[in-house]
C-alpha cells in the first residue's frame, strides 16, 4: 500500500483566505441586500497599465508567426527580461547583481514556497512573528518544523521572532541560532519596514553563523522613505548569505498574469556547493519557464512609459493607504503600516480577538479585512486592512468604520 506525505495533515485548518470567503458567502447568502467592501485579500483591482498591455499584445502577434513564434523559454528566463530587471532594480541601487544570477518565474509564491527544497530537512527555520504563512506551511509540508501546539498555535521546531509593538514590529536576532532566516520587508501583514542599518546587522548576523537570509521584497515598490532598503543586496555582504525573492504582483498588478523572479548570487556557497547551481538544476528541472508573452510583459514595466505608469498606480494605492491610516487614527484606532507598504495594521478595539473583529466589522460594517492571528500567533489582537480597493470603496468603508 502507498504512504502519502503525512506532514500535509499536520497542517492546521484551512487556508486563511479560504476561511475568510467561507464566512463572507455565508454573510452575504443572510443579507443579500447588503454591499459588502472587501479590504482583506492582498490582491490589486486597478488594471494593467497601457505600456504593459501594449507589451503584451505585441507578444501575441508575434506568437502568430512562425519568424518570430516562441517556444520553451530558456531555463533561467529571457535575457531581455534579465538584463532589464538586473539593471533597473539592483544596479541602479548600488547592488552588485548580474542578469544571470536571475531565475525569472511565476511568482514569488511558488518561489517563497520551493527555495526550502535544496535545503536539508534538518535546518532549523526562522520567521518574523506574523508573517506571509507560505514560509511556515512550505517547510511544515517538507517535514522541518516538528509538532504543531494548538493552544500556542506554534511548530516545536520553528524559532519565531515576534514583531510586536514593544520592538516597532522589527524582529530581534534570535536566541536559538537558525540555518534559515525568513525576513520580509516591507512587511506583509505588518506593514512595517526596517532600516538599511537593521538589515545591515541581519546580513552580518547570517554571514557570522552561517545561515541563509531568505529575503522577500514583493512590496519594495511600496517604500516611500529614504533609509529603507529596496533590497538586501544594498547590504556588504549580502552576496554571501541571501537569496532575494521578488514579485511583479504587486508593482505592476501581474497577480494575474503571474511573473516574479528569485536571486541566488553566485557567492552563495554551502562548503564548496554552490546554491546558484542547486536553484538552476531545481528550476531546470521542474519549472519549464514564464510564457514568453508574460516575460515581454515584464519587460515594458522598465521602459520609460511603464514606469511613469506604474508610479502612478502605486501612488494610486498609497492614496488608500493613507486614507485609511488617517481615517482609522481619527476613528480613535491605534494604527501603524501604510507608509511604505500597502497594509495597515491595527490593534482591536476593546480586547476583542482577531477574528472577534472580523466578525464584529463584517456585521456591523460589512467591511472585510483579515484576523491579523491568521499571519502567526503575535498577530493575535490586531487586523490588517489593504490599500488594494477601489478609492471609492476605501472612503465608503473608512465612512462606516468611523460610525461602529
Ligand atoms: C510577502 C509576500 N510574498 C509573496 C507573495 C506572492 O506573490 P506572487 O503573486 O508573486 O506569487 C505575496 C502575496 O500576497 C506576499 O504577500
Amino acid at each position: 500500500m502507498y504512504k502519502i506525505n503525512d506532514n500535509y495533515l499536520k497542517l492546521p485548518g484551512s487556508y486563511l483566505f479560504s476561511t475568510i470567503g467561507k464566512k463572507v458567502a455565508a454573510y452575504s447568502a443572510e443579507h443579500p441586500e447588503k454591499q459588502i467592501i472587501r479590504l482583506g485579500i492582498g490582491d490589486v483591482t486597478q488594471p494593467l497599465a497601457p505600456a504593459i498591455i501594449e507589451a503584451l499584445h505585441k507578444a501575441v502577434d508575434e506568437m502568430a508567426h512562425a519568424e518570430t513564434f516562441h517556444g520553451y523559454a530558456p531555463d533561467l528566463g529571457y535575457e531581455f527580461l534579465r538584463n532589464a530587471i538586473a539593471k533597473h532594480d539592483f544596479q541602479s541601487r548600488g547592488a552588485d547583481i548580474s542578469a544571470d544570477e536571475i531565475f525569472v518565474s511565476d511568482g514569488a509564491k511558488c518561489d517563497s514556497g520551493n527555495i526550502q527544497e535544496i535545503f536539508s530537512t534538518d535546518n532549523k527555520i526562522a520567521v518574523c512573528d506574523p508573517v506571509y504563512p507560505v514560509y511556515v506551511d512550505s517547510n511544515v509540508m517538507a517535514g522541518r518544523t516538528g509538532s504543531y501546539d494548538p493552544k500556542t498555535e506554534t511548530w516545536s521546531d520553528v524559532i519565531y521572532m515576534p514583531c510586536t509593538a514593544e520592538n516597532g514590529f522589527a524582529p530581534e536576532l534570535p536566541k536559538e541560532t537558525p540555518d534559515l532566516i525568513y525576513l520580509c520587508f516591507p512587511n506583509n501583514p505588518t506593514g512595517s519596514t526596517i532600516t538599511k542599518a537593521q538589515l545591515q546587522e541581519w546580513v552580518d548576523y547570517a554571514n557570522k553563523v552561517g545561515a541563509v537570509i531568505i529575503y522577500d521584497a514583493a512590496y519594495e515598490a511600496y517604500i516611500s522613505e529614504e533609509g529603507v532598503p529596496h533590497t538586501i543586496y544594498e547590504c556588504e555582504g549580502a552576496r554571501t548569505c541571501a537569496i532575494e525573492l521578488r514579485s511583479f504582483s504587486k508593482n505592476a498588478g501581474f497577480t494575474g498574469v503571474r511573473l516574479g523572479c528569485t536571486v541566488v548570487p553566485r557567492d552563495l556557497k554551502c562548503k564548496e556547493v554552490s546554491l546558484h547551481a542547486l536553484w538552476a538544476r531545481r528550476h531546470g528541472t521542474k519549472y519549464n519557464g514564464a510564457p514568453y508573452i508574460v516575460q515581454k510583459a515584464g519587460e515594458a514595466v522598465y521602459s520609460p512609459a511603464g514606469r511613469a505608469q506604474l508610479k502612478e498606480q502605486v501612488a494610486y494605492y498609497m492614496n488608500n493607504a493613507k486614507t485609511i491610516l488617517n481615517g482609522l487614527k481619527d476613528a480613535g484606532y491605534t494604527v501603524s503600516g501604510g507608509v511604505n507598504a500597502p497594509y495597515i495594521w491595527l490593534k482591536t478595539p476593546e480586547n476583542m480577538n482577531s477574528w472577534e473583529f472580523f466578525d464584529y466589522l463584517l456585521e456591523h460594517a460589512g467591511v472585510v479585512g483579515t484576523p491579523g492571528s491568521g499571519f502567526g500567533p503575535s498577530g493575535e489582537g490586531y487586523f490588517r486592512l489593504t490599500a488594494f480597493g477601489s478609492y471609492e470603496n476605501t472612503v465608503a468603508a473608512l465612512d462606516r468604520i468611523r460610525q461602529l
